[in-house]
């Protein structure tokens, strides 16, 4: 394999942190990167104010790579938004994410976790089943820039199995 197949490899540990404002244009660009409808500059200083909006960044060797949203209204939990940056997915880190952010969720009071996703989102529909959500209802032309249908899913963390 060519050294150059290498180079974007993940070589250390990422760390997750809570997002400062310091790191709204890292996460812009990450928007722009991952999204053809990205949240703004402002939108992201925004979520970042609000007083039931936690965000966590993923940081590699002083970079963020990648980033992800949790809305907190009372005991639920709404995922508003992951994503990694293009050349450092496939390798955990939106997995880190989730979990870091479901975590936190569990600790302040969380009792069900919902988000929704694009319908051809495979990649991040796997990532949510693996943690634990399912798919709740279909939300027709839920998305724009393309238009297309979601997937409300849902997670219990506290179900219990019977
Ligand atoms: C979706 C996203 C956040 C996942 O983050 P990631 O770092 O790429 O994913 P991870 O490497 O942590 O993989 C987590 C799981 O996702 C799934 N996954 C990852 N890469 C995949 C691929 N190429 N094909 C299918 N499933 C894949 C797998 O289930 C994987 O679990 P496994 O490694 O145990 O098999 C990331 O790909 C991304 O930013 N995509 C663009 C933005 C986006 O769509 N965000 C979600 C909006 S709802």
């Amino acid at each position: 394999m060519a050294v150059q197949d290498n180079a974007d490899l993940i070589a250390g540990p990422v760390q997750l942190r809570q997002a400062v404002t310091g790191d709204v244009n890292a996460i812009a660009r990450i928007e722009t990167a991952c999204f053809g409808d990205p949240w703004s500059v402002q939108g992201i200083e925004d979520a970042l104010t609000y007083s039931y909006s936690t965000m966590l960044t993923a940081v590699l060797g002083g970079d963020i790579v990648g980033f992800a949203c949790l809305y907190q209204m009372v005991d639920e939990g709404e995922i508003v938004q992951v994503a990694v940056t293009p050349k450092f997915q496939g390798q955990g880190i939106g997995r880190q994410l989730l979990g870091g952010l479901i975590r936190h969720g569990i600790e302040h009071g969380v009792t069900r976790f919902i988000l929704d996703v694009r319908v051809s989102n495979d990649r991040a529909v796997k990532l949510y089943e693996k943690a634990g959500f399912k798919k709740l209802a279909l939300q027709k032309n839920f998305y724009s820039q393309p238009t297309e249908d979601g997937w409300l899913m849902e997670m219990l963390p506290q179900a219990p199995a019977l």
